[in-house]
């Protein structure tokens, strides 16, 4: 849950809480904007944790990038649906903007996986699917 274009203090104490129980766990953000819950993200991340976030606006990708130097956050500027796949799978996944959530929901388990094709998934009806 986001105010604007900022994630609100609660998510953020909650995105810490989950990231800090994945040592060594692959953590994906859906969204960067300018960083606030990457910041929180990449503070909680554990020993041999990674972090990858992804911003489609290039203004905002930028202004996250350079908030977040020093930090173990990678910023990726694009369309996640583009690329999150080929990084999969991950442990947690902050889905924060521009999502249909039952394509994300695909995230942690199909790396590789192309939300372009909205594919249906045999294993989860309705999975994969684009909404009209
Ligand atoms: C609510 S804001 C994210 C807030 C941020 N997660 C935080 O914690 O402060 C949503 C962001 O999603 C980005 N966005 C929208 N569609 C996207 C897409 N297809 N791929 C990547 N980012 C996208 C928007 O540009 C916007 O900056």
């Amino acid at each position: 849950m986001t105010a604007g274009a900022y994630s609100i203090p609660e998510v953020q104490r909650l995105l810490a809480t989950l990231v800090a129980s994945k040592p060594g766990g692959r953590i994906a953000e859906i969204g960067t904007s300018y960083g606030d819950g990457a910041q929180a993200i990449a503070a909680a991340l554990q020993e041999g944790a990674s972090f990858v976030t992804v911003e489609l606006d290039p203004e905002r990708a930028a202004h996250a990038r350079a908030a977040l130097a020093g930090t173990a956050a990678e910023v990726l500027e694009g369309d996640w649906r583009e690329l999150l796949p080929q990084r999969g799978p991950f442990d947690v996944v902050f889905a924060d903007g521009g999502v249909a959530y039952d394509l994300v929901a695909d995230l942690p388990s199909r790396p590789g996986w192309d939300p372009r094709q909205g594919r249906p998934d045999a294993r989860r009806p309705g999975r994969g699917r684009r909404d009209p």
